[in-house]
Order: C-alpha cells, then sequence, then structure tokens
C-alpha cells in the first residue's frame, strides 16, 4: 500500500518530510516519479493534473492539502468510490479569521491608502460599532471570521445553505434570505466553497441588492466572482471597492486591468495557507483509518460539493 503526493509546481518535500516523521514506514510516491499505480491507495493532493486518478485502480481516499476541494470535486474522471476529505484546522481558521480582519481595518481606516499617497490628509473614519458585516458562508472558516469580528465590536451577518444559531451572529440561510442578508452587507465577505451553484455568484445582481457603496472582500475562490459585473458596479459606485485574495486565473496575469485599479486591492492567494507539519496527523490519521476500514474524517458529500 503506498501514498501517492501530488501539487504540480509546488514543493512536495515539506509534506513527504512531514509524512516520513508522523509514520515512518510509509511508502511514499510524489507525483510524476515513477511508480506502480496499482500498489496506491491514498492521494493527498493540490491541483493534480485532469485525469490522472482514473488510472489508479485501488485508490480509495483523495486527500484535498486544502480546505477546498474544487480542484478535485471538478474533475469528472474521479469514480464515484473513491472518498474525498478536506482540511479542517484551527490555524487555518485563525490564519483566515485575522486575514478578514486585516483586509476589513484597512478598508475602513484607509491604511494603505495613506501608504499610496505620501500626503499629510486625514479623512474621517467610521467605526466598528456602527459597521455592518455579512459573511456569505458559516462553515469553518466563515463562523470562525464571524466570530472574531463579533468579537471585535461589528455586527455580523451570516449567510448559509441550512439554518444556524451561533450567539451574537444575525444568520440567514438559502436563496429565499439572501436579498435580505444582502440589505445589511456593508462589507461583503465571500467564504463559501465552489460548487455549481455558487460559481459566479458573486455578481451585478447580487451587489445591486448591497447597501451603496458597499465593499467586496473575496477570500474564497476566483469563480465565485464576475469579473466584469465587479469593474462596472465599482465606476458606477455601487461598490467603493474590492479586496481580492482569489481568482479566475493564479498567477493573476500582469495584464490584468484589476491590478492597475485604484480601488481594487489585490494579495495571491494567502489569506490562510495549509503548513504541512499542522495538517499531516490529521492525514495519517485517515491513512490509518482507511486501512482498517473504519469511517474517515473531514470528508466531503460528493453530491453537495464541499
Ligand atoms: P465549509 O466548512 O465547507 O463551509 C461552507 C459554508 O458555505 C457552509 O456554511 C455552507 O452552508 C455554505 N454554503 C455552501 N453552499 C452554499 C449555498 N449554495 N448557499 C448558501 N450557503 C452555502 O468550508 P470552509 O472550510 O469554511 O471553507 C470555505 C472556502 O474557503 C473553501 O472552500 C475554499 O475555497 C476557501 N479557502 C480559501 C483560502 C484562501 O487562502 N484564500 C484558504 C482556505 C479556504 P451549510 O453550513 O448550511 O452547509
Ligand atoms: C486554500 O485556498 C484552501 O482551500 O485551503
Amino acid at each position: 500500500m503506498s501514498v501517492l503526493v501530488v501539487s504540480p509546481g509546488r514543493n512536495p518535500e515539506a509534506w513527504v518530510k512531514a509524512l516520513k516523521n508522523e509514520h515512518p514506514g510509509m511508502n511514499i510516491y510524489v507525483y510524476p516519479e515513477d511508480h506502480d499505480k496499482e500498489e496506491v491507495e491514498y492521494a493527498i493532493s493540490w491541483k493534480h493534473p485532469r485525469g490522472i486518478f482514473k488510472n489508479y485502480p485501488n485508490l480509495k481516499v483523495i486527500a484535498s492539502m486544502g480546505a477546498g476541494v474544487d480542484h478535485i470535486t471538478s474533475d469528472p474522471d474521479i469514480p464515484e468510490n473513491i472518498k474525498i476529505t478536506r482540511v479542517v484546522d484551527e490555524q487555518l481558521t485563525e490564519d483566515m479569521s485575522a486575514f478578514v480582519l486585516a483586509l476589513i481595518m484597512d478598508k475602513m481606516r484607509n491604511i494603505s491608502h495613506y501608504y499610496s499617497q505620501k500626503n499629510w490628509e486625514p479623512t474621517s473614519y467610521r467605526s466598528i460599532e456602527n459597521t455592518k458585516i455579512g459573511i456569505m458562508g458559516l462553515g469553518v472558516l466563515g463562523k470562525g471570521v464571524a466570530n472574531t469580528l463579533k468579537n471585535v465590536g461589528f455586527n455580523v451577518y451570516g449567510w448559509s445553505k441550512s439554518t444556524k444559531d451561533i450567539d451574537g451572529i444575525h444568520t440567514f440561510c438559502g436563496d429565499e434570505n439572501l436579498t435580505e442578508f444582502l440589505s445589511n452587507a456593508e462589507i461583503l465577505v465571500c467564504l463559501l466553497p465552489l460548487t455549481p451553484e455558487t460559481e459566479n455568484i458573486l455578481n451585478k445582481e447580487l451587489f445591486e441588492k448591497l447597501p451603496k457603496g458597499a465593499h467586496v472582500i473575496n477570500v474564497a475562490r476566483g469563480e465565485h466572482l464576475v469579473e466584469q459585473d465587479l469593474l462596472e458596479m465599482i465606476d458606477s459606485e455601487q461598490l467603493c471597492g474590492a479586496s481580492l485574495d482569489v481568482f479566475r486565473k493564479e498567477p493573476l496575469p500582469q495584464e490584468h486591468p484589476f491590478w492597475n485599479h485604484s480601488k481594487i486591492k489585490i494579495t495571491p492567494h494567502i489569506a490562510s495557507v495549509t503548513n504541512p507539519k499542522k495538517v499531516v496527523p490529521q492525514m495519517a490519521d485517515n491513512y490509518e483509518r482507511m486501512s482498517q476500514e473504519q469511517d474517515l474524517l473531514n470528508v466531503v458529500e460528493r453530491k453537495k460539493g464541499y
């Protein structure tokens, strides 16, 4: 029985080292080095080349190196019987919460604006307790962010697929309550998984339901956002700007209009980055569970797509 590490374009060394440390007896291959495909039962993957997994007749589990699994679920050639797992990690949630708070404070206090101005021109700012934040997605990360913002003193609104009851958060669920949720979101944070239902959800129709002058933060996936709609809505001043960490094409091409837009702030998909050392224990645990035919942890519902 062997483990395959697949992470094209990324250095797999940290993963292999952490796996060997956690499980010295594990036989590990790094894709695309020469290996016997029949031996592989467990894969740890990030953005695999499309279609490769159908060639592994004994593959049972694909573990995403991150919280998101769209890079796996979007491959139509992954056999139905293969289980998909994802990372759930406190550090990832803490990092995401700190990052979203930083983006919000930067926006509210004009910090990067001052850096770029190099002028002594103080402007007024809104108070935290008078600001409403809307979070789309109240899963592991969305709920963590919601609680952090609530504890700082923001008015926090959250939207999810199923009903939630989170102390101190105004929660809304389903398409039927989306409009009411959006009407409160002066700063909108997207933390949805990418699924056929959520692809292109950040579009003109949605932006028009936000309070005028809202700011949009996307730390989920680039495919959630209709880029042209964002540009139009900023031009019309329905939106005052956006902070984007994720893009349809990454790295964001140099010629992309977002780079030079004064109201769009770009970060290179670093909101919260998996630390292999921290998450390899949960992967090794699942490897053992798989070997003993026990239930796995952090399994993705294939039908829901997250
Ligand atoms: P999660 O635990 O699976 O939570 C997803 C949330 O979205 C749930 O609350 C779910 O509602 C809600 N949702 C899903 N589909 C919906 C729909 N159609 N309508 C309304 N709500 C819907 O995911 P997570 O761990 O919080 O991660 C969220 C995403 O963050 C990941 O998928 C990934 O793309 C992104 N991410 C980005 C970075 C970065 O560095 N930028 C880092 C890590 C993750 P229910 O609770 O009702 O099911
Ligand atoms: C990063 O984007 C992740 O899904 O963990």
